[in-house]
């Protein structure tokens, strides 16, 4: 199975694919990469590619003049690489149409949050602002709403009386990390149906 992997910040769920695959091998793992793409030049995400010898694409919303040329454009750029699994590695940019029309179905996403508990850019600041106990990780299928898909699976992480959002994050991305490789490689290897809100892995 060939992946087309999207960031926009450290990539170190992009490094956590990377190192499985260069483990495990493609062949048992299920699955290579084979591009990963990005909303924003200059972030590690794309030196860590870099490094591993894959191409990269940068997709900036304002070298569009709309959201939809945008939108469309991505999709594009995702495209050329023939993927049969896209994964959001935390990409922040919402996709629109265009991008579901073709990758809808095929196109997971991670949130370091229990969804539906605190969707959106800051879930790690929101579970700890709202006082919650325990918080997580949820790997989902990306459909029109904002982290709204079908779950895959999740991941439970404590929240502890002396975390700030950046430890409590880390926390949450070793387990994070380790759920999206689990997850990426089952899809890949079994096959999988959506059924409603149901994800069904062969
Ligand atoms: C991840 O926790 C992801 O869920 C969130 O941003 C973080 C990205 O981390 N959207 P990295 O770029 O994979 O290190």
């Amino acid at each position: 199975r060939r992946l087309v992997v999207l960031v926009s910040g450290s990539g170190t769920n992009l490094q956590a694919l990377l190192d499985e695959i260069a483990a495990t091998g493609a062949e048992a793992y299920g699955a290579e990469i084979v591009a990963v793409g990005a909303d924003r030049e200059g972030i590690e995400g794309l030196a860590r590619a870099e490094r591993a010898g894959l191409p990269t694409f940068v997709c900036k919303v304002r070298d569009h003049a709309t959201r939809e040329e945008w939108d469309a454009a991505l999709a594009e750029a995702v495209a050329a690489h023939a993927p049969d699994l896209v994964v959001s590695a935390g990409f922040m940019k919402i996709v629109g149409k265009e991008f579901l029309a073709r990758f809808g179905g095929r196109f997971v996403n991670t949130h370091p949050a229990l969804l539906p508990s605190f969707p959106g850019a800051h879930g790690v600041r929101d579970a700890l602002a709202y006082g919650a106990k325990v918080t997580g990780c949820t790997v989902h299928f990306v459909d029109d709403g904002v982290d709204t898909g079908p779950i895959i699976a999740q991941g439970v992480v404590e929240i502890r009386d002396e975390d700030d959002e950046s430890a409590l994050h880390e926390r949450i991305k070793e387990v994070e990390r380790r759920l999206l490789v689990e997850v990426v490689g089952r899809l890949a290897r079994n096959g999988y149906r959506i059924e409603g809100r149901k994800v069904v892995i062969q």
